[in-house]
């Protein structure tokens, strides 16, 4: 049976190390956060960055903005926060209504402020292994991965899904720690075949339960970074067991929360898995905080 990574006592404790640095260093760092529409899961993840930005004495300015808000005045927002020296990191939640621009929006950001790490300079630097704001989430899973001691020099790593926020970020991040990398998408040819070489798979596709056992080399290290919605508990229980889902989210709102890995199934082969919730998600939020407090070091350490 798989150990489990225990995203959550992680996140503790890199949230329990800024603190104690950020006492002694008599900052304040200040993240404004910016959400378009009414998107009830970026409303929750905004909710819950916002929240640990209190939870830490950062000080927190949230935004929300109407759904129908033209690109002018999402900029005009953007720039004032470029200017305003209590933000050090601005965050525009992802997914934006389709009218507007993401790269677009994104570019406009402040590179010092980018706390994200989705400017197109912070992506071009993390590209040649600059100095850079590293996305969260891939910084979490390599947190995670350092934690339990997974070796990455010389391994076969698989990453499945593309996207800019976590699929080629983490590829990229692999690839600085010489592991070598397959990055799988929705035209993969033969994917669980390609999977199955893998010492290490990270899952980020965004479709509930989707990487079996089939996908999985016995003893390999196996990182879930879905958060997939399902309405359908008493199907999904039937098909893939209680312990895929969160019986307590079930409880309480009539739906259950699953990653992109049958976990009931992959734990049975992996040597490490993470859960869902638990896993890489609190890590997102602690590598915001830590990407927030960095920016507010070096603003102060450069006026
Ligand atoms: N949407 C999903 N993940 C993220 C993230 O890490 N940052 C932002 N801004 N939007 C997201």
């Amino acid at each position: 049976m798989a150990v489990l990574m225990d995203g959550k006592a992680l996140a503790r404790k890199i949230t329990d190390e800024l603190r104690n640095e950020l006492v002694s260093s008599g900052l304040r760092p200040g993240l404004a956060v910016i959400l378009v529409g009414e998107n009830p899961a970026s409303a929750v993840y905004v909710r819950m960055k916002e929240k640990a930005c209190e939870k830490l004495g950062f000080f927190s300015s949230g935004f929300r903005l109407p759904h129908d808000v033209s690109e002018d005045e999402l900029a005009k927002l953007i720039l004032r926060l470029n200017n305003d020296p209590d933000i050090h990191g601005i965050l525009l939640q992802l997914p934006m209504p389709g009218h507007l621009d993401e790269k677009r929006m994104l570019s406009l950001i402040l590179p010092e402020k980018d706390v994200d790490g989705f400017h197109p300079v912070n992506v071009g630097r993390m590209m040649v292994g600059d100095e850079c704001f590293v996305p969260c989430t891939p910084r979490g899973i390599m947190k995670l991965l350092d934690e339990y001691d997974v070796q990455l020099k010389g391994k076969r790593a698989v990453v499945l899904g593309r996207s800019n926020i976590v699929g080629k970020p983490t590829a990229m991040l692999l690839l600085q720690r010489h592991a070598t990398v397959t990055i799988c998408h929705s035209r993969t040819k033969n994917l669980a075949d390609v999977c199955r070489e893998a010492d290490v798979v990270i899952a980020a596709v965004g479709r509930p339960y989707f990487v079996d056992k089939s996908f999985v080399k016995p003893g390999a290290v196996v990182v879930d970074v879905g958060v997939n919605r399902v309405d359908d508990v008493e199907k999904a229980i039937e098909l893939f067991g209680e312990s895929s889902l969160k019986a307590t989210k079930v409880a309480e709102k009539g739906y259950a929360l699953c990653g992109d890995v049958n976990f009931e199934a992959v734990e049975k082969v992996a040597s490490l898995l993470t859960p869902v919730p638990g896993g890489v998600g609190p890590l997102t939020i602690a590598m915001l905080m830590q990407n927030t407090f960095d920016s507010a070091k070096r603003f102060a350490r450069e006026s």
